[in-house]
């Protein structure tokens, strides 16, 4: 099957993008066709700053290289490298009604965040997402819950553009891990974990093994001391089972018969323990691809070459169906 999917290069990878999309990437990078994107033409629809975006595109590239995306296995690039995704984005942007956009949770939550910054390219961010899916003509989109909607918006596309020009794009898959597509705050458990929420609430992947420490046993728990998955009354340890359970691959019911009995602080020190042992793998790799930045460029430049060979196919297509 062929699969797309990116992140936005707006800061650090946290444990909740890992858990929720990256660590599915790396599986189905073995049997798929997949495109892995850094989407900056996505991070500019909020607040950023032009001197540093550079620096947090290849810190990404680095990132996902030593998270386990591997270039011979999958194309890995940075999509505003690739034209043909805004070139696709204006396509599909003359089909879909700006009503459905204005509608989307994200644009509605951005919007109110970033109040002096509510740009076109914002509401327009579905779009070019969109675009990112069908280019590749994408059968599956690996992310966490919060882009659910965002796919399911590029489903309408595709069914619109087919219905209307003639069958062109497969029907896109959002590929959903459940358990770990929603990882929320370690500060405020009903909200979930984010890069410009609260810093204590957030573990980066590269978190220095301290503040890691120091976060979980500081993180929110509930009244009451048994350790239960129950997300109803316990969202906070619901949230930290769901957490020790993706990185241990141990079932969440074996995790609470273990901790039968036992006490919170007891259980966030192994969850420490655990997450130190598991992100001190990736901080190794890091190192050594930051001391080599030509070869990430060089594995940048191949992967957008790949993906060019599809997107220009498409756009093909996509211009001679439209009748342009
Ligand atoms: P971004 O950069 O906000 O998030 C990257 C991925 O991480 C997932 N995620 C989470 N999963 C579980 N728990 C969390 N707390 C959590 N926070 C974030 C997101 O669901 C996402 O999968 N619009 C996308 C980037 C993008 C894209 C695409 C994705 C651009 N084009 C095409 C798929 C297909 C985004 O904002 O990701």
């Amino acid at each position: 099957m062929k699969i797309f999917s990116a992140v936005r290069p707006t800061g650090g990878i946290h444990i909740g993008n890992y858990l929720g999309a990256i660590n599915q990437w790396i599986s189905l990078q073995e049997n798929n066709d997949c495109y892995f994107a850094i989407a900056d033409l996505h991070a500019i629809t909020t607040p950023y700053d032009q001197n540093t975006l550079k620096d947090k595109i290849f810190e990404l590239a680095v990132t996902y290289l030593s998270l386990g995306i591997d270039p011979q296995k999958c194309a890995f690039f940075i999509q505003s490298k690739v034209r043909e995704h805004t070139e696709l984005a204006w396509l599909i942007g003359t089909i879909v009604p700006v009503g459905e956009l204005q509608r989307m949770t994200q644009f509605k939550d951005k919007a109110t965040q970033h109040k002096e910054y509510v740009n076109a390219g914002l509401l327009n961010y579905p779009i070019l997402m969109a675009a990112d899916i069908l280019l590749y003509k994408s059968g599956g989109v690996p992310v966490g819950k919060d882009q659910k909607q965002h796919v399911e918006f590029a489903r309408n596309a595709a069914e619109k553009f087919n219905k209307q020009f003639g069958e062109c794009f497969p029907i896109p898959e959002p590929l959903i891990e459940e358990k770990q597509a929603n990882i929320m705050s370690l500060k405020d458990p009903s909200k979930k974990m984010s890069k410009s929420g609260d810093q204590k609430g957030c573990i980066n992947i590269f978190e220095e093994d301290d503040s890691i420490r120091k976060k979980i046993m500081s993180a929110e728990t509930d009244t009451g001391s048994e350790i239960k998955y129950d997300l109803e009354n316990k969202k906070g340890i619901s949230n930290l089972l769901s957490i020790y359970s993706a990185f241990s691959k141990i079932e969440i019911p074996l995790i609470e018969k273990k901790y039968e009995g036992k006490k919170y602080a007891e259980f966030k020190s192994d969850l420490a323990d655990l997450l130190i042992s598991k992100l001190s793998e990736f901080k190794e790799k890091r190192y050594s691809y930051y001391k080599n930045p030509d070869l990430v460029y060089n594995m940048l430049e191949k992967g957008a070459e790949k993906a060019r060979i599809e997107a220009k196919k498409t756009i093909e297509e996509v211009k001679q169906k439209m009748g342009l």
